[in-house]
């Protein structure tokens, strides 16, 4: 058991917003606040990255870069980190590896002190050119490991990732545990033995969708994890991170009592409530979510469960629901238990209603294909000859790292930029065109006015 106190990173202003209220949450609601989070003793703020990228700029009409900039001048104690999809960036695809530098380099410049790193597949290549940005622009580089569950994601299959991520210059290793499935027991079992085989800081990171989250926090404090991911209580739980004021009044008086002040965190809480309400009329959002421990069996949040529902009602086919849900884990199998983050879980799915609709693998998403034919990266387990011929054929398997195939991009986009009215653009509005060029050059347009 660990003897010193559990550092906290709080996610209200990034994954807390983003799992509840659609990533709706405006500078503008927590720029009263912000001097008041840095006075708390967070061990970092996760304030950028994942979806408020593309949101700033589709829904918000804001500049992700200025939300940046200005976060970072009211948090002059508190790290703040964002969330990186690899070689993905903040998309859905492989980028070149001069745009996933420029990205790094920029986001540090901005104000980013900490990258948490994943790639949805677990494949280190993926990761490597960002590590490399963010040892450049001497940031704390978080790498993550995408927790699922599977044959080939056992404990001793994590540990030998985190190796790997430690052994690439990680300075902490998360546990990405998106879809809230990790057990108490599990929690402690991984968390342990990370410990025992990694010198470096454990951050946990789950989602309460299954309802087990809090558990598997305090089980993984006990077993020794240094850091947690927690939200203000207006925007936890449910689809979110566990509550903060909640995890620091379990802790308190025990001997890894984290040190925060319940009142400081009482009172952001009361602003964040605030906020919170005004959201939900603004967007006219839903923040009603219920824990579905669904979840632990089809290993897909149960909105997208919904949506796939809703399609088959559309093709007249939801007499095929409950086929659906036994296709799912069988394809999920077949193609080599893929972890279900974006974008493996919306492609997994789509496979698997094609599937129940047209028959086994007679129509096939060219993603699928591109995901056999090793485009994202290596699969966590094997695909069958059989399941592979059928799928793409006698086409070619690519066994090194995909972004090798993808020539350098940034002097293209510049040019294309210029072309598109904007000669002289900072390099941020390249990389906002480079990563969202639809949404970016809307918001370009509604900015000048
Ligand atoms: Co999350």
């Amino acid at each position: 058991m660990g003897t010193k106190a559990v550092k906290i990173m709080e996610t209200v202003l990034r994954d807390g917003h983003q799992s509840l209220l659609a990533t709706r949450m405006r500078l503008s609601d927590m720029l009263p606040v912000l001097e008041a989070m840095d006075e708390v003793g967070y061990d970092a703020i996760e304030a950028w990255g994942g979806a408020t990228f593309d949101t700033c700029m589709r829904f918000l009409n804001e500049d992700p870069w200025e939300r940046l900039r200005t976060l970072k001048r009211h948090l002059k104690k508190t790290p703040i980190q964002m969330l990186l999809r690899g070689q993905n960036i903040l998309g859905y695809s492989h980028y070149a590896d001069d745009v996933v530098r420029e990205f790094v380099l920029r986001s540090v410049e901005n104000g980013v002190s900490r990258i948490r790193i994943f790639d949805a597949l677990n494949d280190v290549r993926n990761m490597e050119s960002s590590f490399k940005a963010a040892q450049e622009a001497k940031a704390h580089i978080q790498g993550a490991l995408v927790y699922t569950i599977s044959p080939y994601h056992k404990v001793s299959d994590y540990v030998q990732l985190a190796k790997k991520l430690a052994d690439m210059g990680s300075h902490s290793i998360a546990i990405k545990d998106m879809s809230g499935l990790i057990s108490p027991y599990t929690a402690y079992e991984l968390v342990k033995a990370l410990k025992e085989n990694v010198k470096l800081p454990i951050q946990m990171h789950s989602h309460c969708t299954s309802g087990m989250a809090s558990m598997a926090y305090l089980k993984a404090v006990e077993a020794g994890a240094d850091i947690v991911d927690t939200a203000l209580s207006p925007f936890a739980e449910s689809t979110s991170q566990p509550a903060t004021e909640s995890l620091v009044a379990v802790l308190k008086g025990n001997e890894r009592d984290t040190g925060l002040d319940s009142d400081k965190l009482n009172k952001l809480a009361d602003h964040f409530r605030v906020v919170k309400k005004d959201l939900i009329k603004a967007f006219e959002l839903n923040a009603a979510i219920d824990i579905d421990p669904k979840v632990l069996s089809f290993q897909l949040p149960g909105g997208m469960l919904s949506n796939l529902l809703n399609q088959m009602k559309q093709q007249g086919a939801e007499d095929k629901y409950p086929e659906l849900l036994a296709e799912m884990p069988r394809v999920r199998a077949d193609l080599g238990y893929p972890p279900l983050v974006t974008p493996t879980s919306q492609m997994v799915g789509t496979m698997a209603t094609f599937n129940v609709m047209f028959g086994r693998y007679t129509t096939i998403p060219e993603p699928i294909k591109d995901m056999v034919r090793g485009k994202y990266g290596r699969l966590p387990g094997p695909i069958s000859d059989e399941i592979r011929h059928k799928i793409i054929g006698d086409d070619k398997v690519i066994d090194y790292r995909p972004a090798n195939d993808i020539k350098p991009q940034f002097e293209n986009l510049k040019k294309e930029l210029a072309d598109k009215g904007y000669p002289n653009a900072p390099i941020e509005d390249v990389l906002s065109y480079a990563v969202f060029p639809d949404v970016a050059l809307t918001f370009f347009a509604n900015r000048a006015k």
